[in-house]
Order: structure tokens, then sequence, then C-alpha cells
């Protein structure tokens, strides 16, 4: 394993700054090179951490000799252009969800990096979780174990308001059904669970609410998919006093396994009592900190448990038919 990997982040707003404050700490990999379109966010990025460069532009940065990874946090419109040119420098990259809402430069891309073997992943930060693996344990003991014979999937999402306080600073896209809306920005998360432990999810139903004029993201989604032979319930909303509610369990005859606030996880046999698999906190962290260690054995051309372009194009395909109504 290497000592050092050096990382270029281009996108410098919400997620670029998160990325940035989990990269600090990091013994591998270190952010060296910085670019974003809006010269303010550059300046107040190197305010921050002024051992960072600025690079002129996204090409100078992608061309910096050294450089083993490319971090793109922009939002979804540039994510393939952007992979495109990194993997032209050779640069193994890690890409912000949604890929893209673009599907056919999105299987251009895929086919390019299944021809040419490049490294690329894409970040849903479940990925690492140990709710995920939780869930998938649960799951591979079917008949038995915990869930016995699974019967149901349910997936809730309720947000005071969106975007959600911590977003308040990100570009108008986030509120706008073009590319931004919380069915892409966070029912996507669930969808990669769902796909990655049930297999592809097909919509059987959607009803999503969009503001009556104007450019608005969605107000509200219920819909209905079937996954590994099980249906799945979706109710998402705006409304509500917290700021972001999630919740995604899987049910079984015998019992049942819940994500909750996006790192808990709770089981329990019918009758019984929830049990927490750990403190969300710490849940969280170690989430975080094996993202990471997953992002470098990419980079090192190991095996690794991020999901590739073709796994992030078929959740985004289920986004868009839920966006889409049926
Ligand atoms: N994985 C997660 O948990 C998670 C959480 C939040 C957001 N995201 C994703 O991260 C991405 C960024 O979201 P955000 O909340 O940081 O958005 P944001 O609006 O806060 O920041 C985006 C930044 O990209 C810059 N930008 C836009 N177009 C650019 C281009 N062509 N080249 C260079 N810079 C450009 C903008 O100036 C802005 O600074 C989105 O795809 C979003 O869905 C992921």
């Amino acid at each position: 394993m290497a000592d050092r990997l050096d990382v270029g982040i281009i996108g410098l707003g919400v997620m670029g700054q998160r990325m940035l404050a989990r990269l600090a700490s990091h013994g591998t990999l270190r952010a060296t090179q910085v670019w974003d379109a809006d010269p303010q966010a550059v300046a107040r990025t190197l305010a921050a951490y002024p051992q960072l460069v600025a690079a002129a532009d996204a090409q100078a940065l992608i061309a910096t000799p050294g450089l083993a990874s490319l971090y793109i946090a922009t939002p979804p419109g540039p994510h393939m252009a952007l992979s495109n040119r990194a993997f032209d420098s050779g640069l193994a990259v890690f890409c912000e969800k949604p890929l893209t809402v673009d599907f056919a430069s999105a299987r251009q891309t895929i086919a390019r990096i299944d021809r040419e073997g490049h490294r690329a992943a894409v970040n849903f930060s479940l990925a690492s979780s140990p709710g995920l693996a939780a869930l998938q344990d649960a799951w591979a003991e079917r008949p038995h174990g915990l869930l016995g014979v699974p019967q149901a999937v349910g997936i809730e999402l309720a947000f005071a308001a969106w975007p959600r306080p911590w977003q308040s600073a990100a570009g108008a896209w986030l509120s706008e059904r073009h590319e931004g809306g919380f069915t892409r920005e966070v029912l996507s998360h669930f969808v990669f669970v769902l796909q990655r432990v049930l297999g592809r999810a097909a919509v059987q139903s959607s009803k999503p609410a969009y503001p009556s004029d104007g450019p608005g993201a969605e107000t509200a989604l219920a819909a209905l998919l079937h996954a590994g032979g099980l249906p799945v319930t979706v109710k998402a909303a705006i409304g509500g006093d917290q700021d972001d509610v999630n919740r995604m369990t899987l049910a079984g005859s015998g019992g049942e396994i819940e994500l909750r606030e996006w790192f808990g996880v709770g089981r329990r046999r019918h009758g019984q009592t929830w049990t927490s698999l750990g403190d969300p906190a710490a849940l969280r962290a170690s989430g975080q900190a094996e993202q990471l260690t997953q992002w470098v054995a990419m980079i090192e051309g190991r095996p690794h448990g991020l999901p590739g372009y073709a796994e992030a194009l078929a959740v985004q395909e289920t986004i868009e038919a839920l966006l889409a109504g049926a």
C-alpha cells in the first residue's frame, strides 16, 4: 500500500467541504489540488486550507503530475464529462451521486470503463456502513435467522424543509426538478441499499407531487416497487418538524431489521423489543472511515465495496422512473 495518495477535488460546495474535513485527518489520502467554477468557493476553501493549491481550471487540476485520484463533488450535470477527462489522464475517480441524469452519456462512460479498465466509484455513503452489512447478513440467512421468510420492505422519508438546513448553502439546482429534489438526493441512498441487498427493483406505481408552477422539485412521493420478490413501499414528503427523518425496514415472518436516521440500525424478533447494533454516531464514524479505506483500495486497484458506475446508473434508472410517475 502507498504511504500517500494525492487527491484533487472539483466542486467545493457543501460536499466538497465535508470531504475536505474528512480527508484532513486521513493517513494516506491527501487533498492537494482544488478547483470550483465559482472563484468565491475557491477563495473560501484556500482561506480554510492554506496548504491546498488552486488549479487554473478543471483540466489543469486533472493534469497535475502525481495526482492519484479525482473526487467530483459538483452537481450531477458535469459528472460524466469530468470523469472522462480524468480517465484520459489515468486517474481513479470517486464521483458523487447521483451519477448523472444523462443516461446515454453514462452508458458510454460505463462501456469505456469496462473496455479500458478504469478505476471508478460513486459515493453512496451507506456503501461502507455497518447497517448495509447487517441487512446483507439478515438477507443471506433467510428463511432462517432473524427474518425468517422475508415479507416486505418499507422506506419512509420526511423533511421539515427542502433543502435541509445543512444544505442551505448549496446551489439552486438542489431545489429544482431537473437535477435536485429529495428522491435523487436522499431516496437514492436507500434504493442503492435495496438493490445491493435484494437485487434490481421494478417500479409498479409511483405518484410524485410537484409544485403547480415553476421548476421546483417534488414535494411528496408515494410508490410501490418490487425487489427480490418482495413489495417495497415508499412514502416520502416535505413536512413535519424534524429536519431529516429516514427509515428503511426489511420485515419477515420472524422479525425485522431497520436502518434509522442514516447509520442507526435496529433489529427485533416479533414480540420482542428493538435492539440496536450500536451507537448511531459510532456507526456513522466507522462507516465514514471505512469509505476512505475502500477509496484507497479502489485507487490501488484492489477489490473494494464501493459501487461502480454501472451499479450507480441502475440506482438512477430506478430513481428517474419513480420521478417520472407510473
Ligand atoms: N454522498 C452524500 O451523502 C451526498 C450528500 C450531499 C450531496 N451529495 C452530492 O454531492 C454533489 C454536490 O452537492 P453539494 O450539496 O455539495 O452542492 P453545492 O451546490 O453545495 O456545491 C456544488 C459546487 O460545485 C460547483 N460547480 C458547479 N458546476 C461546476 C463545474 N462544472 N465545475 C466545477 N465546479 C462546479 C459549484 O460552484 C458549487 O461550489 C451532488 O451530486 C450531490 O447530490 C452527496
